[in-house]
């Protein structure tokens, strides 16, 4: 069977955070796009003209490319079968086990295999462990299928995506020659800095990639933790080592590192060694081990159980909306248990114990800085302590 192509790109999981933006770039592009997604929820709201989630620019486009004609989204698998090139983007979060979730995505990917076609791209762009690409092209041989499989890792910054898409190169990486032609062309539509790579290589290249973000983030929460444990400012020796002195200068500053990648990318890589990525888990501990340093610190000073504790920003990182594996959660769960009250704020998060941010500083013995939302620079606390190991604030961050 050949694909009848009624559309350029089907994006398997393309109403989520990678998916969305990608789509509607290559829609913007000229390209005639559906986003296949299984939550109908979200394909209703794409389809009505509401972005899902906080991205820079996404309410435009999406509203120009649904007017244009060229994007649609849908929850109906049988549109694989009629575009010529399919885009992968599913999530590949690890297990309760910490262990990459290989059978939900081989299922997934099997799952849609009758709707395949010969002929077709597919473009697995998740973050994927290394050897995946190969495991679904031969899954896709076994089927009977003549597809060209290749593995393209997208490296945008969640938000960010409309512009960076642009301004990226591209990693691709391909099994056939064929393969790496079609990729090539597909996202020629952004630039053309392409770097070629093996699969294999590519799979590492993208996990390299978030394990050393992940890594950096840990070495700087390190150093907070012993600097601050000695009672000195870490943000004093920072600016001071920082200070003209180029080889350090990009030293990051300390503040909860987690969301959805860096941790579980880091846990991928880990798995692959056989759980002898020693570097790797010590990043784990120490960026983990941030929440809980903060009120163990906190408990060293006062009788936490006496004190109401607000938590301002509860995203996983500033100006998102994205809370997935933030730590400003762990945070409020491990304050749960050790002090009186524990309340939560966060201008683009909407759950059941989020209050405005006002009635926090007002209600609060002690303030911590969750995520250092833009929004937080001008509020006032009235003389009020609030934590702030991001050195937001410009006044150290000594607890
Ligand atoms: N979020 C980022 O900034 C980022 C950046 C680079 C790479 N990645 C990688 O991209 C992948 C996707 O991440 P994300 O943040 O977009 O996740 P997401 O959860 O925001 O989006 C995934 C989408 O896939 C849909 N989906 C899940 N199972 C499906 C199925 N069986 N069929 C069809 N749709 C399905 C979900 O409903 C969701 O909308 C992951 O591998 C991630 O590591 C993410």
């Amino acid at each position: 069977m050949k694909a009848e192509s009624k559309y350029d790109v089907c994006i398997i999981g393309g109403c989520g955070h990678v998916g969305l933006p990608l789509g509607m770039c290559l829609a913007r592009e000229g390209l005639r796009v559906t986003a296949f997604d299984i939550n109908k929820q979200q394909v209703e709201l794409v389809n009505s003209g509401r972005m899902p989630f906080k991205e820079e620019g996404g309410e435009e486009l999406l509203s120009k490319v649904l007017a244009e004609k060229k994007f649609t989204a849908t929850s109906d698998p049988s549109m694989i079968s009629v575009s010529m090139n399919i885009i992968l983007v599913m999530g590949t979060p690890v297990t309760s086990h910490l262990y990459p979730a290989y059978p939900e995505f081989f299922a997934s990917v099997r799952q849609y295999l009758p709707f395949f076609c010969d002929g077709q791209l597919l473009v697995l762009r998740s973050t994927v462990y290394p050897g995946v690409t190969e495991k679904v092209a031969q899954m896709t041989r076994e089927h009977g299928l003549d597809v060209d499989v290749v593995f393209c890792p997208e490296r945008i910054s969640q938000g960010e995506a409309i512009r960076e898409l642009y301004e990226l190169p591209q990693i691709v990486s391909a099994l056939s020659p064929s393969g790496m032609k079609r990729v090539r062309q597909l996202f020629s539509v952004f630039n053309d800095d392409f770097v070629e790579l093996s699969p294999m290589e590519a799979e590492f290249a993208k996990l390299f990639t978030n394990t050393w973000r992940y890594i950096r983030f840990a070495v700087a929460n390190q150093f907070y933790m012993i600097a601050n444990s000695s009672d000195l400012d870490f943000y004093k020796i920072y600016e001071a080592i920082t200070h003209n002195y180029p080889r350090i200068k990009d030293m990051p500053k300390a503040g909860f590192a987690a969301g959805p990648c860096l941790f579980k990318d880091t846990l991928q890589l880990a798995a692959l060694t056989g759980n002898t990525f020693f570097l790797g888990h010590s990043a784990l501990l120490v960026n983990e081990g941030l929440p809980d340093y903060i009120v163990q610190r906190l408990k060293l000073r006062c009788n936490l159980q006496e004190k109401v504790v607000g938590i301002l920003g509860m995203s996983f990182k500033r100006d998102s909306d994205d809370h997935r594996e933030s730590l400003a959660y762990k945070l409020k769960n491990i304050l749960a248990k050790d002090c009186r009250e524990v309340l939560t704020s966060d201008p683009f998060i909407r759950d059941n114990d989020i209050l405005p941010v006002s009635e926090v500083i007002a209600r609060s013995d002690i303030l911590i800085l969750g995520a250092p939302h833009t929004v937080y620079a001008d509020l006032e606390f009235g003389g009020k302590e609030v934590i702030d190991i991001w050195d937001f604030y410009g006044k150290g961050a000594l607890i």
